[in-house]
C-alpha cells in the first residue's frame, strides 16, 4: 500500500481507544495507535489492528497478548487484568507507539459491539442468509453476482457464528457497496443478535430442516430461531423466504420488511418451472419466460438460485449480469460437487448432511441417473451414506428414514458408514432394498476398502455424511485411485 492510501485509509479508521472503549462499554487502560482492522487469532495478521482476546472452550487468548503486541498490534481489548506497560515498553523497544488497552467484561459481546458499530458507520447495503442448508451456497453465489457490479464483500467460508458475522463485516471497507452475511445457529438466540449486528437490509431465509436438534430442540425450535432474521429486518427492509417451505410461510407474519416469495413448487414472487436436468447441471424456466441453465445440479439449487436472483434484483444488477455470474458460478467446496475420472462419477456432498440435504441429493442423484431400468449405458447407482450429527433424540427414527428413500429411490447399492449405518440399512432394507445391495462399513477407510476395487465406468456415486464422519477422505482417496488408472486428471463439473 502507497503513504497515501495508508494515510487515507489510516484517517478513515475509527478504531481509537476512545471508541473503541464507547462502542464496548469498555475503560480505556492505556491510550495509544489507532487500528485499521480487527484480529482475533495471532497466526493471522496483526499488524496494526485491534486484537480482541477471546475466549473459547480451548484456548484464551489473553495467552497470545504478547505475540499480537510483538506483531504490532494497535490496540487490545482483553477482560482480565493485563500488564500494560510491559505492552507500552515493547512497543517502544521497536520505536512503535504502545498498543492502547481497553478493558471490556466479555471480549466475546464486545467483539460483537465493535462490528454492530462498524456495519452502523458503513453505507452498503447488507444481505443476510440464513436456513438450515443452501447459506454458503446461496451467500457464495450473490456474493460473485454481486461483486461483478459493485464493490460486495461476503463471509469468508462458512464464517456465521458470533465471531464469524463479526469478521465478515469487519471487511467492510468505505468502498463497500454491498455485503452478504451467512448467519447461522446451534443455539436459541443466536441469529437474534447476528441479526441485530449485522442488521441486514435484505434477508434470506433459504429453508428450514431438522439440523442442530440437540441445541435448538425440534423442527419447531428450528423455525423459530430461523425466523429471527425476519423478525429482525426493519420496515424498510426486504425479506426473501422460500415459498415452498411451510415454515418459511409461516414466518411472513412475523416481519416489519416487506415480505418476497421464492419457489418452484407454488405460486411465488420469483418462481422457476420447467426444471429439467442437462448433463451436469439444471435448467429451469425463470418467471415463465426466460430459459436459465445453471451448471449446479438439483432443485434445491434452482431454489438457491432464484433467492439470488431476487436480491441481486433488488440491488440494482441488471438480469443479464446476473444470469452470466450465476452460469460461471462454481459449486461451494463438496457441496454436491461433480468430479468425473475413469469414466466414473462422484458427487462429493461430503461438506455436511441433514435430512433435508439428503432429500435433495439423493433427488439429483436421481436426475443424473435414473432407477434400473431408464439407465443409459448399464452403470450402477451407488449411494454412500455416513451419519447425520445433532439429531437428538429423531436420530434414530430419521436415519432410518434415510434408508427408506434410498430404497424407494432404486438405488442399486447403499454402503452405510459408521455409527449410523445400521438404522440406515434396517430402513433400506425394510423399505424393499435387497439385503445383498446394503452394506454396513465401520468408517470412510472400511467404505474406501470395499468401493476401490468395486467402481468401474459409467457408475455414479453418491458420496454424504455428516462432516465428521470424513468422506471427503473417501472421495479424496476414491479420485487418486481412479486418476492413476486413467493416467489424468478428474474433471469437476
Ligand atoms: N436450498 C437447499 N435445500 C436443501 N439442501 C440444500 C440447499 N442448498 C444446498 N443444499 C445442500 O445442503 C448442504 C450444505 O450446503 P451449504 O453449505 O450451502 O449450506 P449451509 O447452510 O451453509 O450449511 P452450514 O450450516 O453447514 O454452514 C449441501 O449438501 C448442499 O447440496
Ligand atoms: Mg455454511
Amino acid at each position: 500500500m502507497s503513504a497515501a492510501a495508508a494515510a487515507g485509509r489510516a484517517q478513515r479508521s475509527w478504531f481509537t481507544a476512545r471508541s473503541v472503549a464507547k462502542a464496548t462499554g469498555g475503560d480505556v487502560l492505556q491510550d495509544g495507535a489507532t487500528g485499521q482492522a480487527v484480529a482475533t487469532d495471532t497466526r493471522e495478521e496483526c499488524a496494526g489492528a485491534v486484537f480482541v482476546a477471546l475466549r473459547g472452550d480451548q484456548h484464551d487468548s489473553h495467552d497470545y497478548l504478547d505475540r499480537a503486541v510483538a506483531r504490532g498490534c494497535a490496540g487490545l481489548v482483553v477482560d482480565r487484568d493485563v500488564d500494560v506497560a510491559a505492552f507500552a515498553r515493547e512497543a517502544s523497544l521497536r520505536g512503535a507507539r504502545p498498543p492502547f488497552v481497553v478493558r471490556v467484561a466479555d471480549t466475546g459481546l464486545a467483539l460483537l459491539e465493535l462490528a454492530r458499530e462498524h456495519r452502523r458507520r458503513s453505507r452498503a447495503k447488507v444481505v443476510g442468509i440464513t436456513g438450515s442448508c443452501g447459506k454458503t451456497t446461496t451467500k457464495e453465489w450473490l456474493g460473485a453476482v454481486l461483486a461483478a457490479a459493485m464493490p460486495t464483500e461476503r463471509s469468508p467460508a462458512s464464517f456465521n457464528n458470533k465471531v464469524g458475522v463479526p469478521l465478515t463485516l469487519f471487511r467492510l471497507s468505505p468502498e463497500t457497496r454491498a455485503a452478504v452475511v451467512e448467519i447461522g445457529t446451534n443455539a436459541p438466540g443466536e441469529i437474534a443478535q447476528l441479526t441485530g449486528v449485522a442488521r441486514p437490509d435484505i434477508g434470506i431465509v433459504t429453508c428450514v430442516a431438522p439440523a442442530h436438534l440437540e441445541g435448538l430442540g425440534s423442527l419447531a425450535g428450528v423455525a423459530r430461531e430461523k425466523s429471527s432474521l425476519p423478525r429482525g429486518l426493519s420496515a424498510d427492509g426486504l425479506c426473501l423466504l422460500n415459498g415452498d417451505d411451510p415454515a418459511c410461510r409461516e414466518m411472513a407474519a412475523h416481519t416489519a420488511a416487506r415480505v418476497e416469495w421464492f419457489g418452484i413448487e407454488r405460486q411465488a414472487d420469483w418462481f422457476a418451472t420447467d426444471l429439467r436436468a442437462e448433463g451436469a447441471g439444471t435448467s429451469f424456466l425463470l418467471q415463465g419466460a426466460r430459459r436459465v441453465t445453471l451448471p449446479h445440479l438439483g432443485a434445491h439449487n434452482v431454489s438457491n438460485a432464484l433467492a439470488v436472483i431476487a436480491a441481486a434484483h433488488h440491488l440494482g444488477v441488471p438480469e443479464d449480469l446476473v444470469l452470466s455470474q450465476l452460469a460461471a458460478a462454481p459449486s461451494a467446496s463438496r457441496r454436491l460437487e461433480r468430479k468425473r475420472v475413469a469414466g466414473v462419477t462422484i458427487l462429493d456432498d461430503t461438506y455436511n448432511m441433514n435430512p433435508a440435504s439428503a432429500r435433495s441429493s439423493l433427488q439429483a442423484l436421481a436426475d443424473l441417473s435414473p432407477a434400473g431400468g431408464e439407465r443409459a449405458g448399464g452403470g450402477r447407482s451407488i449411494v454412500v451414506f455416513g451419519g447425520m450429527a445433532e439429531l437428538g433424540d429423531d436420530s434414530a427414527s430419521l436415519h432410518h428414514r434415510l434408508g427408506e428413500q434410498v430404497a424407494a429411490a432404486g438405488r442399486d447399492l447403499l454402503v452405510c458408514v459408521g455409527a449410523a449405518a445400521e438404522a440406515i440399512a434396517a430402513g433400506a432394507i425394510a423399505a424393499g432394498m435387497a439385503a445383498d445391495a446394503v452394506a454396513c462399513v465401520a468408517d470412510a477407510q472400511a467404505a474406501y476398502g470395499l468401493l476401490n476395487s468395486e467402481l468401474r465406468a459409467g457408475d455414479v456415486v453418491l458420496c454424504k455424511a455428516s462432516r465428521r464422519v470424513r468422506l471427503d477422505v473417501l472421495v479424496d482417496q476414491l479420485v487418486a485411485d481412479l486418476t492413476g488408472e486413467d493416467g489424468a486428471e478428474a474433471s469437476r463439473g
